[in-house]
């Protein structure tokens, strides 16, 4: 086809050369069609070299001095993703990926020294042709550090060189374990308050015990408290669930934390009298208003407050206070008075379901999800959160949030 389009392509660029000999020497009309013969030949030419360019895909022809490819070595080093060249029972070449993964002097060994995995060598001691031109894939689990996961593709070229690239899918692997572990936890967490219902409804369902209205009214109190457990449970759930879907449309709407901050205080009155503690908001910010979402701050507000009264000693003051940091940003911070967190459990405090000491978080309401919607819906705000904590003496959350532009 191509062939084809350049002959044609040669035969009007003829013609053209022709009309152009005639347009000079016919007379006045002759000329002016020759001429016109000529430059309708001249552009059906350059459209079919055009075409015909656009077919093989190459530009031979405009370009006369592109590079060839470069040589094996040269494309496999060119790639951060571990890539090596096997022939027969050998590696012949591995990139420096490879050999960091597999060891620097991998190449010219076995390929079983080389990758040692049995699924890896069964792949690779196959007979190529076995295995025809398609690339397959291996899961190799268990190789390099506890915790990756390496798929093998083996891709087998021309003359029986196999082309294997180890792909890194440990991120993918662990956000399916995590997943895997959500699922669990949560129905877990959802599992024992409800095991108590159905406990103390059965119970309920003895008409003896039904019928002595100090038992009943204690085992209905019991009861709603479960419910109240599990609703606390579904509602964290939900609002983890949201912020996450959300999680790329940045919220832009001005919220002022000073109004933000008393209304939760407002909302926790009972709560602040019951441990004969105080909610102090000291704003240092001039006008704190950042760029954002009115619900989820208010959200973020109340697991943190929560937080600094349920852990902080009784009879201590809780800090909200603003401040300016940097001429874009405003950092908000919770500081109470309490126990404090040991350093160890502080990078696992945002992980859904991790409690310091779980059965003592379980006695007061707690899921362990407070903190993991805290990130998430600081991460939403194109923020950050930072936790600080001094056993003994308390401890200082703070979340830096983008301040309103107007
Ligand atoms: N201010 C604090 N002082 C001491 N420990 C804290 C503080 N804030 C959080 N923690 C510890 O971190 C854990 C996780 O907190 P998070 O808010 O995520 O869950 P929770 O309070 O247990 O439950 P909830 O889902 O109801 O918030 C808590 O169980 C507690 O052990
Ligand atoms: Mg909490």
């Amino acid at each position: 086809m191509t062939q084809n389009k350049t002959i044609a392509a040669i035969a009007l660029a003829l013609a053209a050369a022709a009309g152009l000999i005639a347009a000079f020497l016919l007379p006045p009309p002759g000329a002016t069609l020759a001429a016109l013969a000529t430059g309708a030949a001249l552009t059906a030419c350059i459209a079919l070299l055009q075409s015909a360019r656009v077919e093989t895909g190459r530009n031979d022809t405009l370009e006369p001095n592109a590079p060839d490819h470069p040589d094996a070595r040269t494309l496999l080093e060119s790639s951060d993703e571990p890539m090596l060249l096997t022939f027969e029972r050998r590696v012949t070449l591995a990139n420096p990926a490879a050999r960091a993964l597999l060891g620097e002097h991998i190449e010219g060994d076995d390929v079983r020294l080389a990758i040692r995995h049995p699924a890896a060598a069964e792949r690779l001691l196959g007979d190529p042709a076995e295995a025809g031109e398609r690339t397959t894939r291996t899961d190799l689990a268990g190789l390099g550090d506890a915790g990756q996961r390496w798929e093998m593709a083996v891709a087998t070229l021309p003359g029986g060189v196999r082309l294997v690239r180890l792909i890194d899918r440990s991120q993918a692997h662990a956000a399916e374990q995590t997943r895997a572990d959500f699922v669990a936890n949560a129905s877990h967490e959802l599992r024992t308050p409800l095991a108590t219902l159905l406990g103390f409804l059965e119970t309920l369902e003895d008409e003896e015990v039904a019928a002595d209205a100090g038992t009943r009214r204690k085992f209905l109190s019991i009861m709603a408290e479960e419910a109240q457990r599990i609703r606390a449970l579904v509602d964290d759930l939900m609002s983890l669930s949201r912020v996450e879907a959300d999680r790329y449309s940045v919220p832009r709407d001005p919220v002022d934390l000073v109004p933000l901050a008393e209304s939760v205080r407002a909302a926790n009155t009972r709560v602040i009298e019951q441990r004969g503690a105080s909610v102090v908001i000291d704003n240092q910010a001039g006008e704190a208003i950042v760029a954002g979402d009115q619900v989820q701050l208010a959200q973020l507000l109340t697991n943190l407050v929560t937080n600094a009264l349920r852990y902080g000693r009784a009879g201590t003051p809780v800090h909200v206070r603003l401040e300016d940091a940097g001429p874009d940003m405003i950092r908000l911070s919770v500081i109470d008075q309490g126990e404090g967190i040991a350093a160890e459990h502080l990078p696992r405090l945002t992980e859904r379901f991790y409690r310091v000491d779980a059965s003592r978080s379980r006695s007061v309401g707690g899921t362990g999800l407070g903190l993991a919607i805290v990130k998430h819906i600081a991460l939403r705000h194109r923020g950050r959160l930072d936790i600080r904590s001094t056993l003994g003496e308390g401890t200082k959350v703070r979340v830096y949030l983008p301040r309103y532009q107007a």
